[in-house]
C-alpha cells in the first residue's frame, strides 16, 4: 500500500510507535525511526529502542534508518525531518507519536510538569509538522497523522497531558484546513494499547499483583496488543485515504470509531447586551448545560457502548451525518 514512499515516526523505539514503524516498512515505506530512548516521565536517552526497531525492520528485508533526536526540540525535529528527505528524497507521511507521562493533580502539578509533558506531546507534534510542512506543500502530497487520547476529553488526573492531547486535536484541524489545498491530509488518532504506560498506571499495577504479569506481557496478539493502531495509521497514509482530512479517530482493540466534529449545541439571542439577571433566569431553560463531569460520564459511556457494537473498520456516529469542517466527505452509518 505504501510502495516508495518515505515516512518518519517519532518515538518508534517502543509501544505503539514501534507497532506503526514496522507495519509501514511492511507496507513498502521506508521509515526513519526516531526515539529519544526516555523514561516514561521523559528522563535520561539511550540508543536501544530505535536501534532495535530499525534491526527488526531491515532484517525482514525492509528500508530504515535511525534518528535519536528529541522531538521537543526545534533544531532536532528539523534535522529528523530533513535526514528523511537527504536520506530517501522527499517526505511522504509524518507520524507523531513521542509522548511522556508526569501525572499530578492540577493543584499538586510543578511548572516544570507542566512544561516538560507540553514540549514533548504539543511542541513536539508542532515542531515535526513545521518542519515537514514546507515539503509537503511543495510536493503537494503528504500525509500527517498524530497521536491524540481520549484523556483530551478531561481526564481529571492529567492536566497537562489532557491539555496537550486536547492541543493536538487544534493543531491538527488548522494544519488540515491550511494544507488541504495541497494535496496534504492530517489526522488525529485517540489510541490504545497496553504499553509501559498502562503499566503504570494503578489498574496496571492491579492487573500485575493478581496475575504475576504486566499488562504489556498479556497483550501481546489481544484486544489489548498496542499494535492493533497501525492498520489504520497505513490506511491514513495510503494514496486511498486522499479524502480523509481533519478527523479524530479513536482506536480501542480492533476497533475504530469516528469522533463527530464540535459543533455547536444551543445559543440564545437578544437585541441588545444581555442582563446578568436576566440571563441567570432564562440560562437554566434555554441553555441547560449538565456540569462537565455527568457530561464527561455520558460521552465516556456512550464511547463504551459504541466500542462494544464495533465490528470491523466501520465509521460509527453518534448523531446526524455531517461534513466536516475540512471539508472530507465520510459516509457515515448511523446506529442508536
Ligand atoms: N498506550 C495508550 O493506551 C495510549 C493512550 C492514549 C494516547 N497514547 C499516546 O500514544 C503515544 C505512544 O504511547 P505509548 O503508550 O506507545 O508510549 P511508550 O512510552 O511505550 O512510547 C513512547 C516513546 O516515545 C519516546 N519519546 C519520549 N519522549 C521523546 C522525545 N522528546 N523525543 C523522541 N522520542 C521520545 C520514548 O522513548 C518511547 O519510546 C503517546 O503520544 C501517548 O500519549 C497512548
Amino acid at each position: 500500500m505504501l510502495d516508495g514512499k518515505a515516512a518518519l515516526v517519532t518515538g518508534a523505539g517502543r509501544g505503539i510507535g514501534r507497532g506503526i514503524a514496522l507495519a509501514l516498512a511492511q507496507a513498502g515505506a521506508k521509515v526513519v525511526v526516531n526515539d529519544l530512548g526516555t523514561s516514561l516521565s521523559g528522563e535520561g536517552a539511550e540508543p536501544l529502542p530505535a536501534d532495535q526497531v530499525v534491526d527488526e525492520i531491515l532484517t525482514t528485508g525492509g528500508t530504515a534508518e535511525v534518528n535519536r533526536g528529541n522531538v521537543a526540540s526545534f533544531d532536532d525535529a528539523t534535522q529528523m525531518v530533513e535526514q528523511v528527505v537527504r536520506v530517501f528524497g522527499r517526505i511522504d507521511i509524518l507520524v507523531n507519536v513521542a509522548g511522556i507521562l508526569r501525572d499530578r493533580m492540577i493543584f499538586n502539578m510543578t511548572e516544570a510538569e507542566w512544561d516538560a509533558v507540553i514540549a514533548v506531546h504539543l511542541k513536539g507534534t508542532f515542531n515535526c509538522t513545521r518542519a515537514a510542512s514546507p515539503h509537503m506543500r511543495q510536493q503537494q502530497s503528504g500525509r500527517i497523522i498524530s497521536m491524540s487520547s481520549v484523556a483530551a476529553l478531561g481526564s481529571a488526573g492529567q492536566p497537562n497531558y489532557a491539555a496537550a492531547k486536547a492541543g493536538i486535536l487544534g493543531l491538527t484541524w488548522s494544519t488540515a484546513n491550511a494544507l488541504a489545498k495541497y494535496g496534504v491530509t492530517v489526522n488525529a488518532i485517540m489510541p490504545s494499547g497496553a504499553t509501559r504506560m498502562v503499566d503504570s498506571t494503578p489498574r496496571g499495577r492491579r492487573v500485575f499483583e493478581e496475575t504475576g504479569k504486566w499488562p504489556t506481557e498479556l497483550a501481546v496478539g489481544t484486544e489489548r496488543d498496542p499494535d492493533n493502531v497501525a492498520p489504520l495509521v497505513v490506511y491514513l497514509a495510503s494514496d486511498a485515504a486522499a479524502n480523509v482530512n481533519g478527523q479524530v479517530f479513536h482506536s480501542y482493540g480492533y476497533g475504530y470509531t469516528l469522533f463527530e466534529q464540535p459543533h455547536a449545541a444551543r445559543s440564545i439571542r437578544a437585541q441588545q447586551r444581555w442582563d446578568p439577571e436576566e440571563l441567570a433566569r432564562v440560562f437554566p431553560k434555554t441553555l441547560p448545560a449538565p456540569t462537565l463531569g455527568v457530561e464527561h460520564r455520558r460521552r465516556l459511556s456512550l464511547l463504551a457502548v459504541t466500542l462494544r457494537s464495533l465490528s470491523g473498520l466501520r465509521a460509527l456516529h453518534h448523531g446526524s451525518a455531517r461534513v466536516s469542517a475540512a471539508r472530507s466527505v465520510y459516509l457515515l452509518q448511523r446506529r442508536r
